[in-house]
């Protein structure tokens, strides 16, 4: 009989509920954003989330079973997104995915967010061990190492701000809307690398990463022309910015990758769906990594979404790890 585990992801702006078949094919990923709410204050509000959230998290339940076409008494299990997060946003969906549980006898399976991001990939392809993952996103930047499956090593991480938080600081300044990875992306292919950002960290010998000094030159150089009344091309400072953190990123992963050897290289998360980045990554993997298999989800599952969270609650069921009632949300959850 196959599995099939119901998945629940409040961790952020978006709520969303899936229906995974045996840890690979999605039948259902509803995913309801919550981007036009927290649009005009520039970033997500904790609050607004958690209401959005409450709203949301009964009809996309609802709808992942009927886009499923699946019966409550057909799942195997629940698997939820228990941090890191907002802690308010967290907590609808584990107090969902409890009552869900509860109600249906259904094992509740806790998932990381992060190994969530991560195993969006096993839609791509089935993974490989052992494996190294830049996982990218807005509130996090990470190199983890995977020897087996739910086994995570973090090599490196940022000292201080994530890509994606980056992205859409930077974004801001430039007055585009939030959140403004995806602009920047767009924008930065009709510009071109004049400003020479730092690229920090690039050369030392360790994995972690830094960001919060490439921002400050951004608004540095940014406020000095505007004191001097000089306009700057939207599209040159949004290449500039991205060749920096492109590069630093893919050179840190390559390097990471031929320290420890392994079969697959995986980039995930919201950043992931960077266009600069993808390419950059496809040039130097086949260029420097001929042996290793890059995979890159695709955009739809690069965002936050709760089939990532059934897939990788496939692994944490398959190791026997369950929950109790008393499971509760872990904003700051590491690996
Ligand atoms: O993984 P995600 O959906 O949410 C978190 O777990 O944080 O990532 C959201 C982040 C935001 O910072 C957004 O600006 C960024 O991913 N992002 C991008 C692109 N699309 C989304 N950053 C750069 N380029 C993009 N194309
Ligand atoms: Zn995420």
């Amino acid at each position: 009989m196959s599995e099939l585990i119901l998945g629940i992801e409040s961790s952020c702006d978006e709520t969303s509920v899936a229906v995974v078949k045996d840890g690979k094919t999605i039948l259902s990923n509803i995913v309801a954003s919550q981007i036009k709410s927290h649009r005009r204050f520039g970033g997500v509000v904790p609050e607004v989330a958690s209401r959005h959230h409450v709203e949301q998290i009964t009809r996309c339940i609802d709808e992942a079973l009927s886009q499923a076409q699946i019966e409550k008494n057909g799942l195997t299990a629940v698997a939820v997104t228990y941090g890191p997060g907002l802690v308010g946003a967290l907590l609808i969906g584990v107090q969902a995915a409890k009552a869900f549980a509860w109600a249906n006898d259904l094992p509740l399976i806790p998932v990381n967010h992060m190994a969530g991001h991560i195993y969006a990939a096993c839609f791509e392809t089935a993974l490989q061990f052992p494996l190294l993952a830049l996982v990218v996103s807005g509130g996090h930047t990470e190199l983890v190492y995977m020897q087996e499956d739910a086994s995570y090593e973090v090599l490196g991480e940022t000292r201080d701000d994530a890509a994606g938080e980056a992205y859409d600081k930077v974004a801001r300044v430039m007055g585009l809307s939030y959140p403004g990875g995806k602009e920047i992306d767009q924008l930065a292919h009709m510009g071109e690398d004049r400003y020479n950002f730092p690229r920090a960290m690039l050369h030392e010998d360790n994995f972690d990463f830094s960001f919060s000094g490439l921002k400050s030159a951004f608004i540095n150089l940014t406020h000095n022309a505007e004191q001097r009344h000089e306009t700057l091309s939207q599209e040159d400072l949004a290449a500039s910015f991205q060749a920096s953190v492109v590069d630093v990123l893919a050179s840190k992963a390559i390097e990471a990758a031929k320290t420890y050897p392994v079969k697959q290289l995986i980039v995930a998360g919201g950043v992931a769906a960077n266009q600069g980045l993808r390419e950059t990554m496809k040039r130097k993997v086949a260029e420097e990594l001929p042996d290793t298999n890059l995979i890159i989800p695709p955009l739809r599952l690069c965002g936050d979404n709760a089939a990532m969270i059934a897939a990788a609650g496939h692994v944490e069921f398959a190791k026997n790890n369950q929950a109790d009632l008393a499971l509760n949300a872990c904003p700051g959850l590491g690996f």
